[in-house]
């Protein structure tokens, strides 16, 4: 094991416990700093400006095209899938193992949701040109996804100079919340529309690692519909 034992699992399930699950509950979101620590936060930051170096960040992707509009004008970070176990991702399956603990802390706690699996983990670069992401909900129509974790890795970041703040527009109220995507900062929340929010525009590389955990009957649900909506397109096609 290449990194320092930062933080303890008896500390995960305490910060879980105290932290998340009440602001969850509250606010609907939540951020701790220094999840993981210098040593092995500066790994992951590594193994991603690693990827970002080897060219494998690729363009994120819609769910649709709109005609006229330039990809670019609503998302404009590239991004790479990953489940932890390629090889030179050891410090990024350190950090999904680290957040798989706290989740599992928070599902415990979290009523009605049966929180057992999530997506692989996305790792994503806003290059810095001024693109963002538009205002959107991640999960509008009940995908399964239950709960964001966005783990942030930018050391000496300024919002005044740099930007790139994530804009949270909680359902239901006048305010805002704006979340600098600092080093070793770790963020939770709703994925449903409980949560709109935006990438403002980014003037310097921003990189970030984003997970999604799923709700598992309403994921079963949402795998029913498409298998449903398939099946009859292909009757129709046939
Ligand atoms: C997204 C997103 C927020 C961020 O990728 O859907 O909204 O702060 N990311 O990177």
């Amino acid at each position: 094991m290449p990194f320092i034992e930062h933080v303890s699992d008896a500390d995960l399930e305490r910060l879980a416990l105290e932290r998340v699950v009440p602001a969850l509950q509250d606010f609907g979101f939540c951020y701790l700093d220094g999840v993981l620590g210098e040593v092995a936060g500066g790994e992951v930051l590594q193994q991603v400006i690693d990827m970002h170096q080897a060219g494998v960040l690729q363009d994120g992707r819609l769910v649709g095209s709109v005609p006229g509009v330039h990809r670019s004008s609503i998302r404009g970070d590239k991004i790479a899938w990953v489940s932890g176990m390629e090889r030179g991702c050891e410090a990024i399956n350190f950090l999904l193992n680290m957040i798989d603990k706290m989740i599992a802390v928070c599902a415990s706690r979290l009523e009605s949701k049966k929180i057992r699996e999530r997506s692989k983990a996305m790792v994503a670069c806003y290059p810095g040109n001024g693109a963002g992401y538009v205002k959107h909900v991640d999960n509008p129509n009940s995908d399964g996804r239950c709960i964001t974790c966005i783990y942030y890795l930018n050391k000496d970041w300024s919002a005044k100079e740099h930007g790139g703040v994530l804009r949270i527009f909680p359902e239901g109220t006048s305010f805002v919340a704006d979340i600098e995507p600092l080093f070793d900062r770790l963020l939770f929340f709703w994925s449903d529309r409980r949560n709109p929010h935006e990438v403002q525009p980014s003037f310097n590389t921003r990189y970030a690692i984003t997970v999604w955990y799923f709700d598992s009957e309403e994921r079963a649900e949402a795998k029913r519909r498409f298998k449903n909506l398939t099946d009859s397109s292909l009757k129709q096609s046939s």
